[in-house]
């Protein structure tokens, strides 16, 4: 197929009429390239793959299989969302795979935070591919690959993951009808195609998910409190107004213990790292200054709320010298 490039006078994307224009144009070219056959596509529920998911929904509804595969390292309420809002609201064919234990198995006792990166990418991919030979007669697979993602691969930056991986004999030809379009165009899309907010707007979370805010070797009740942490500074960032001012905000709970005192009684657990950051590229970062009565609030929540946890520190560290994440 002739490669499709954004045209260098192409205006960004900014309104409803003109994400209206690019859903009617991207309908038509899917179903021309895809005719009456069958496509596959990885939906993580993040916001590239969801508006991809929506897109095709509308252009060949049936046609498209989504297959959702929970790492277990996902967000608190993330599974329920993709589930809720594909199959029950835009009635989606959805496969929803919960291989939790498979990965977290897998990872036990697993220290070195680029040798977790491999097994989780890995595993995703031989997941993927088990639930795909399960299908009949799939000639496509869908893609959420973006134009920054074309730019950085041809500049050598960063491979472009999508596609790679998947066994040789599995030889799907590519739906990528976002390909052209920068993220922020990607949203205005996703909006008008009836997504919600919070997954239209959300902050970016990486492919390894809570693996990687769990430092070290991953235990089930150390990730549950990476998870619960995580869903209360969401919630109380949410709720006074800081969601959508900060470019990323998430809980770390490192592998130490300290000493603390829980109603006359000594304990000894796990503190919770709160990251607050602020940039334009991910490539330096600086820190958000978060109110001190907003500060006491998230100790008091998170101390009584997450199993535990007797502490909770901040991050102040700008990048650099700290990288965003901890591993
Ligand atoms: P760092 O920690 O390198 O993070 O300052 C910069 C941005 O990249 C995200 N990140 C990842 N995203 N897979 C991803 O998809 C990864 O392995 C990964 N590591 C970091 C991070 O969340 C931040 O937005």
């Amino acid at each position: 197929m002739e490669e499709i490039r954004r045209p260098d006078d192409m205006v960004r994307i900014s309104t409803p009429e003109q994400a209206d224009a690019f859903i009617a144009e991207q309908v038509k070219l899917i179903q021309e390239q895809v005719g009456d056959k069958k496509v596959l596509l990885a939906l993580s529920g993040g916001v590239d793959s969801s508006v991809v998911a929506a897109l095709l929904i509308k252009a060949i509804g049936a046609q498209l299989t989504c297959v959702h595969v929970n790492h277990g390292l996902l967000r608190k309420g993330e599974p329920e969302q993709v589930i809720e809002v594909f199959r029950n609201q835009m009635k989606a064919n959805l496969v929803y795979v919960d291989a939790t234990d498979r990965f977290l198995d897998k990872l036990a006792g697993v220290t070195d935070p680029e040798t977790k990166r491999k097994i989780i990418g890995g595993e995703f991919i031989e997941v993927f591919a088990e639930e795909a030979r399960k299908l009949d007669g799939i000639e496509f697979l869908a893609q959420g690959t973006i134009w920054p993602d074309i730019l950085e691969s041809e500049k050598g930056i960063k491979a472009h993951h999508n596609a790679g991986g998947l066994p040789e004999d599995m030889n799907f030809e590519l739906v990528e009808p976002v390909k052209i379009l920068f993220k922020d165009e990607v949203r205005v899309v996703g909006k008008q195609l009836g997504l919600p907010d919070n997954m239209v707007f959300r902050q970016p979370f990486p492919g390894p998910g809570l693996g990687v805010r769990c430092p070290g070797a991953i235990t089930r009740d150390r990730l549950e409190a990476v998870r619960e942490s995580d869903a209360i500074l969401r919630e109380e960032f949410e709720k006074n107004g800081l969601a959508g001012k900060v470019w990323q905000y998430f809980t770390v709970v490192p592998d130490f213990k300290s000493t603390g005192i829980r109603d006359g009684k000594r304990t000894f657990e796990w503190a919770v790292i709160i990251r607050a950051v602020n940039t334009k590229d991910a490539m330096s970062a600086t820190v958000e200054n978060i109110p001190f009565e907003l500060m006491s609030h998230l100790v008091e929540r998170i101390t009584s709320e997450v199993p535990g946890v007797n502490r909770v520190l901040y991050d102040f560290t700008p990048k650099p010298s700290g990288t965003i994440e901890f591993e």
